[in-house]
């Protein structure tokens, strides 16, 4: 079953939860699935990911680190996604360009048709359909604390996390027939 799938949200919108379930799900019932995340997903990808998300890396540039998670990007597609597809694999990614429009575009200024455009020249590749898991940063934000793994993302205010969230809301009116919002406040 050939089809590219993504998984958008906030920090701590569960979208991890939901992905392991999947997993188990997928496995027992037989479906050949590629799950993946970004950034990351091939292994040079997973070394820009090391040094985008690195906590002590406080002068990366806001544009270098959009630049960051395109390369990133390219090479996780070229690499990983785009062979899995023309296998006919099912592709599910946690994060993809609507989290780039969202964190890099929205909360950050740079302006999603700006992003749009370096994501567009790294390489032209659109998911078939994205979830949102649509949960408002004081809710996600409450359940990530206490976790002990920060990286340089988890270091900002709230008041970025919350742009982070209007820019979904953002990308959700771009795409309306790509973008569908699932309520991620309910339990698992
Ligand atoms: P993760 O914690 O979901 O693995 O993602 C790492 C962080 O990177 C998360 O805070 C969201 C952020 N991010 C962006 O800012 N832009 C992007 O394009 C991607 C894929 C992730």
């Amino acid at each position: 079953m050939k089809a590219f799938i993504t998984i958008e949200g906030n920090d701590g919108s569960g979208k991890s939860t939901v992905i392991e379930g999947l997993k188990k799900v997928f496995k027992e019932r037989g479906i050949d699935t590629v799950f993946t995340r970004e950034p990351g997903g091939s292994m040079i990808a997973e070394k820009i990911r090391q040094i985008i998300l690195d906590p002590v890396n406080t002068a990366m540039d806001d544009k270098t680190e959009a630049l960051l998670y395109a390369a990133s990007r390219r090479q996780h597609l070229t690499e990983t996604v785009i062979p899995a597809l023309e296998q006919d694999k099912l592709v599910i990614c946690d994060r993809f360009i609507d989290s780039s429009l969202a964190y890099q575009g929205y909360a950050r200024g740079i302006g999603i048709e700006k992003v749009l455009e370096v994501n567009m020249f790294a390489r032209e590749y659109l998911p078939k359909v994205t979830y949102f898991f649509d949960v408002r940063p004081e809710v996600g934000l409450a359940r990530i604390q206490g976790r002990d793994k920060i990286d340089r993302l988890d270091l900002e205010e709230f008041s970025f996390h919350q742009k982070v969230y209007d820019g979904y809301k953002e990308v959700c009116k771009l795409y309306p027939e790509r973008v569908k919002p699932i309520n991620g406040e309910r339990e698992i």
